[in-house]
């Protein structure tokens, strides 16, 4: 839309009492799922494998133990794994946080998690809960987790609008969101970490980390939540485009 035609609905929608970010996304015909989230204004890329890589060469490459450090992890901790997949850090996470800490593992893909619990019931993983999400909300308990990963996956997810927002409302106060990812352009498997930031700010998340990964494993961006009560309208959210 042109400047000029856009100029009377942009002020007619802030006389009306909506944001000028909300204003500016309405007059740009932003297409928004049923709770009102924006898609993604990039291309997102298939869901193809519950594991990024190989198990082995990973571990050679020394990847949770450097995450883990980044991010502290540590016994009694509740720890989330979105995207969980075939259980790579879901593994390695539970004799971290020990007996009275708690994993929770989660996907979309049904098939991918019953492999999964198999593997948590064959390895006697007792404090390990396998979770149902939806591509738009990870389905975990109110504030209750200390540390998110996102694991060579944000690429994939359709609306990272929705799932950050209702994410967020799980994490206890200064709880850590912990993103590692590909500097790739979607639908390759990656994302740029200026978009990644972008997006994740427009949802009220603020980046307090970002460090490149040792052995050609990424990046690992960490982000900390926003209040559940300073969380933005989803209708207000605009998204972010990628250059
Ligand atoms: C490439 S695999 C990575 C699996 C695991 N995190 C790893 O590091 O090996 C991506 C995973 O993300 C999952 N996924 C994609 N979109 C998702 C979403 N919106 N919410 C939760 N999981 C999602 C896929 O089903 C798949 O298991």
């Amino acid at each position: 839309m042109k400047a000029a035609r856009a100029a009377p609905l942009v002020l007619a929608a802030l006389i009306a009492g909506v944001s000028w970010q909300a204003a500016l996304s309405q007059t740009a015909a932003v297409k928004r799922n049923a709770e009102g989230f924006p898609a993604p204004d990039r291309p997102v890329a298939d869901i193809v494998s519950p594991i990024w890589a190989d198990e082995a060469e990973r571990d050679r490459r020394l990847e949770t133990e450097q995450v883990f450090g980044l991010l502290d992890i540590k016994a009694g901790m509740t720890v989330a794994d979105i995207g969980a997949g075939s259980g790579y850090y879901v593994v390695r996470l539970s004799p971290v946080v020990g007996p009275k800490g708690n994993v929770l593992a989660e996907d979309i893909m049904p098939d991918y998690l019953r492999d999964l619990q198999k593997r948590v019931t064959d390895l006697k993983l007792t404090n390990v809960t396998v979770v149902q999400g939806t591509t738009a909300d990870p389905k975990l308990p109110a504030a209750s987790v200390d540390v998110a990963f996102l694991i060579h996956m944000y690429h994939e997810i359709e609306q990272p609008y929705g799932l950050a927002y209702n994410l967020a409302k799980s994490m206890k106060p200064g709880g850590k969101v912990a993103i590692e990812d590909r500097d790739a352009r979607p639908p390759n498997h990656g994302t740029p970490p200026d978009l990644l930031k972008c997006e994740m700010e427009a949802v009220g998340y603020r980046q307090t980390g970002f460090k490149t990964l040792d052995g050609d494993l990424g990046y690992l961006a960490i982000f900390t939540a926003p209040a559940a009560n300073r969380l933005p309208r989803p209708a207000d959210i605009v998204p972010c485009k990628m250059k």
